[in-house]
């Protein structure tokens, strides 16, 4: 049997990462279905609630237990809204090296949410679970991916040309890493209250 991780639950002051429930199945749905969440990672298309449901309750959970990594669903610590998903992946045990992957939902971006929880991830990565490495991968085009990075500490390595592939067809990749001495610098100014919708007639707006 290979190691895995820990089932987890972090927190910060606005976010709560726990593993994804079947309570999450819409709200997953209609994230992966989003025209920049579809642009930039390769999900199926169309994104049904068959796909999302088998994500929350099943390979997400899977993903865990195989040893590959674990994925979190980031929700508002007020509202319990999902706000979007973190993980590693690809996780190599013996070097003590993986690599971090997410997307947001589309009612919460541009907040420093996924900033706020891949360098949270990180951090409980590189500390508590004594990794050595995790690597973050960016089409050169994405620029809001280029910037969590960026914002959470990362150093960018360079570019893998032609490594990736989206919907579109194939992409270079930037390569950042977070490595343990990078902890010792400080986060950026402390994010401003969430303040995410809650009610079904908000959230229908908010789509
Ligand atoms: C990448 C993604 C996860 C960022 O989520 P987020 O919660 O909005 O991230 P944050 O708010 O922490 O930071 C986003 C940053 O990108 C910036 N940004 C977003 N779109 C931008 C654009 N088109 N041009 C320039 N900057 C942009 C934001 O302004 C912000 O930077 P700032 O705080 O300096 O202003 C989100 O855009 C997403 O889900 N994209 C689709 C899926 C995806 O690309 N996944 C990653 C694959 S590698």
């Amino acid at each position: 049997m290979p190691p895995i991780f820990p089932e987890t639950v972090l927190r910060t002051d606005r976010l709560l990462l726990r593993p994804f429930t079947a309570e999450d199945v819409e709200d997953t749905r209609a994230a992966c279905s989003d025209e920049l969440t579809q642009q930039w990672l390769p999900l199926p298309r169309p994104y049904s609630t068959e796909h999302a449901a088998s994500w929350c309750t099943d390979v997400s959970h899977r993903l865990r237990t195989s040893g590959d990594g674990v994925h979190f669903a980031i929700t508002d610590l007020g509202s319990g809204r999902l706000l979007g998903t973190v993980g590693l992946k690809k996780t190599d045990w013996p070097a003590r090296v993986s690599e971090v992957g997410y997307w947001s939902a589309p009612w919460a971006r541009g907040r420093g949410v996924m900033t706020e929880a891949t360098r949270t991830l990180g951090e409980w990565l590189l500390g508590e679970q004594g990794f050595q490495r995790l690597q973050l991968f960016a089409a050169t085009g994405n620029t809001a991916s280029r910037r969590v990075a960026e914002k959470a500490g990362f150093h960018k390595e360079g570019v893998l040309r032609n490594a990736g592939h989206v919907h579109d067809g194939r992409v270079d990749l930037v390569v950042f890493s977070l490595v343990p001495d990078d902890l010792a610098g400080s986060r950026e100014a402390e994010p401003e209250p969430l303040g995410i919708p809650v009610t079904d007639a908000e959230r229908g707006g908010a789509r």
